[in-house]
């Protein structure tokens, strides 16, 4: 009896090794997650195909692209009409993607485009419905290397054929993703898909099986404080369903837009890297400040962004208004970010970080990563931080209380 289970076993395992390796490997996209630029956030409807070639020209220039930003995203509004034969055309604002493409790889970087699945996209021009395949095979001919795919209109879809049948409607959303995820490896190009629907029906519990690699998991960021405190706030819980090749999406970085504070865009940029969010700067990047450039381009906060493990960062505790957040990097590094959430600058004056809580020793060795110096840390010392600054702290060697 013994014999024959393990023989069919062996038989088994054997026929497993021969379907892998019958399949062609799929594309690893996405392994960390993915860093660039996206036109939305600056641009809105307004963006030109000139915008796109600026932007991809001051990557360059300004250092980013060789800090990993190698994403230039066109978000909505390229559409134009579909011809006869239902294919697509952009809009005279982009009077030609392929010869763009060709520009913004030219730089040594990648090119993202965008679209919806259903009829319109969320600024109301042309969408997917009933085109998924010749699209996919549309942006795959410009040479289009991520897509973000944005609900929208297939919301409306969904109510009026499954009229408040929340089951149906969520069945028709992963149906509809999973149809552009298709339309896309059918291409036979590497795509990074990016699920756009703002954390509906538990997105993150379907989305990697689904082919998203990345997925939003709440509505639109701003560039105001109380809405990227609030949409980082509604991460937590969710670092089990990131790892490489799949991640949360708290949107896009807001990092030198609005009237964000220096700290601020500290604090955001922190959280996001703490996160394993995608880094996609949206700002206007031609007339960047330099003091917003070293944000983006703070090599070490980047590291713990795109640190291979790809372990999600949480929340470990919260205290009055200050938060403390970790993150389990390669090699047993650990980054430690304590951020003053209150309005008042001394509200929180003396907040006392405890080591224990973290289950540390009382006593650690670390690199404060916006100032570059080494720190001590020690149980239970007392901690100033300025309303909305962050303490960014990457301890490589965290000793664990016994
Ligand atoms: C939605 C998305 C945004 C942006 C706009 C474009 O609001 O969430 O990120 O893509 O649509 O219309």
């Amino acid at each position: 009896m013994r014999v024959v289970a393990s023989l069919s076993l062996a038989v088994l395992a054997l026929a497993s090794l021969a379907a892998a390796a019958q399949t062609p490997a799929a594309p690893q996209v996405a392994q960390t997650p993915p860093m660039g630029w996206n036109s939305w956030n600056y641009f809105f409807g307004k963006v030109t195909d000139k915008d796109i070639r600026d932007s991809a020209d001051q990557i360059v220039a300004s250092g980013m692209r060789d800090a990993g930003y190698i994403y230039v995203n066109i978000d909505d509004t390229w559409e134009g009409e579909r011809d006869a034969s239902g294919v697509l055309h952009s809009n005279a604002k982009f009077p030609d993607m392929k010869a763009l493409a060709d520009y913004v790889h030219s730089k040594g970087l990648k090119i993202g485009i965008y679209s919806s699945p259903g009829p319109q996209t969320c600024a109301g021009y042309a969408g997917s419905l009933g085109h998924e395949e010749q699209d996919a095979l549309l942006y795959a001919s410009w040479g289009i290397d991520y897509l973000k795919y944005d609900l929208c209109s297939y919301g409306g879809v969904m109510q009026k054929q499954a009229p408040n049948d929340r089951a149906a409607q969520m069945q028709m959303m992963q149906a509809a993703y999973e149809k552009m995820d298709r339309a896309l490896k059918a291409t036979g190009r590497p795509i990074v898909y990016s699920f756009c629907q703002y954390g509906m029906d538990a997105v993150w519990e379907w989305a990697p099986a689904t082919g998203g690699n990345l997925w939003r998991t709440t509505g639109d960021i701003e560039p105001k404080w109380d809405r990227i405190y609030a949409i980082a706030s509604q991460q937590a819980g969710l670092e089990k369903y990131a790892g490489p090749g799949h991640w949360n999406d708290p949107d896009m970085l807001e990092v030198g837009n609005g009237k964000l504070t220096l700290a601020e865009n500290r604090t955001h940029f922190s959280l996001w890297a703490v996160l394993a969010a995608p880094l996609l700067a949206g700002n206007d990047l031609p007339n960047m400040k330099p003091e917003i450039k070293a944000i983006l381009t703070n090599r070490e906060v980047i590291a713990i962004d795109q640190d291979a493990l790809g372990k999600q960062g949480a929340r470990a505790y919260t205290e009055g208004e200050v938060e403390v957040w970790t993150r389990h990097l390669s090699g047993g590094a650990l980054a430690i970010a304590v951020i003053n959430a209150g309005q008042n600058r001394y509200a929180t004056h003396p907040f006392h970080l405890s080591l224990r809580r973290l289950g540390l020793a009382a006593t650690q060795t670390g690199k404060d990563l916006w100032t570059g110096k080494t720190m001590e840390l020690t149980d239970n010392m007392p901690l100033e931080l300025a309303s909305h600054d962050v303490l960014l702290v990457r301890v490589e060697k965290p000793a664990a209380a016994r």
